[in-house]
């Protein structure tokens, strides 16, 4: 029984049709990350926030799990191996692919959340300013994502898993952001084998044992096929 963390980003969905980030046709290309991905940015405009969001979660609803998403799905139901999927990535594709020990460390499109008293509930399609808490009553509601300057979620129990694993894969992420970003260094000081799947080199390509370059649906049902043979 092999142990594996696997981290995924944006590129991961690109080709199912949701933007990435960092790409010259990227989200942050069009809006300023202080304006739509910060607290500050939110109390400062929440209707520029929630139409900013809004229009990421119809594009998820809108978009399919791809061949990569199906892939992870299939070795999670591998009974030779022990995955746990990490994303960075706020859409619902891995869910949707049917990976089930999954953790939306930056928060998910789908989950609201009431910046007064902290209940969480089901999105609706469309947030507006103007929500309800359903618990307080506050007109204070926001996309549950994790913003710059938040904690993401499930730390210690990633850092946990990273450093028990056999091997530690990266799948479409430019590896700018850190927490997610330290993870390679993380599982390599626990002497954990490291591997890179991306379109491109990352900004921490050469802290990988291995690296392999190309589309997400190629390179991961590939590798899936390798280890599972
Ligand atoms: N197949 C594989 N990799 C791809 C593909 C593809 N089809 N398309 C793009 N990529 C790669 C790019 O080469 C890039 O390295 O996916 C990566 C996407 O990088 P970013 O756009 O920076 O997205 P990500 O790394 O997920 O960003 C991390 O930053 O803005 C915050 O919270 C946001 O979760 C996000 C975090």
């Amino acid at each position: 029984m092999a142990k594996i963390v696997i981290l995924t980003g944006a590129g991961i969905s690109a080709e199912s049709g949701i933007r990435t980030f960092r790409a010259s046709d990227g989200l942050w290309e069009e809006h300023r990350i202080e304006d739509v991905a910060t607290p500050e940015g939110f109390a400062r405009d929440p209707q520029l926030v929630h139409r900013f969001y809004n229009a990421r979660r119809a594009a998820a609803s809108a978009a399919l799990p791809n061949a990569a998403h199906q892939a992870l799905a299939a070795l999670e139901a591998d009974p030779r191996h022990e995955v746990l999927l990490v994303t960075q990535n706020v859409d619902d594709l891995h869910a949707r692919a049917g990976s089930q020990n999954l953790r939306h460390m930056h928060g998910s499109l789908f989950g609201a959340l009431c910046a007064i008293c902290d209940t969480r509930w089901p999105a609706p399609d469309t947030m507006h300013p103007t929500d309800r808490c359903p618990a307080c009553n506050a007109t204070a509601t926001r996309p549950d994502i994790v913003w710059f300057g938040e904690m993401p979620h499930h730390m210690e129990e990633i850092w946990t898993a990273l450093r028990g694993a056999d091997l530690f894969v990266s799948i479409g992420t430019s590896g700018n952001v850190y927490p997610a970003a330290g993870f390679v260094q993380d599982a390599g000081r626990a002497g954990v084998e490291t591997l890179e799947l991306n379109l491109a080199p990352s900004t921490g390509s050469f802290d990988f044992d291995r690296a392999r370059h190309g589309l997400a649906t190629q390179l991961v049902p590939e590798w899936v096929k390798e280890i599972c043979p």
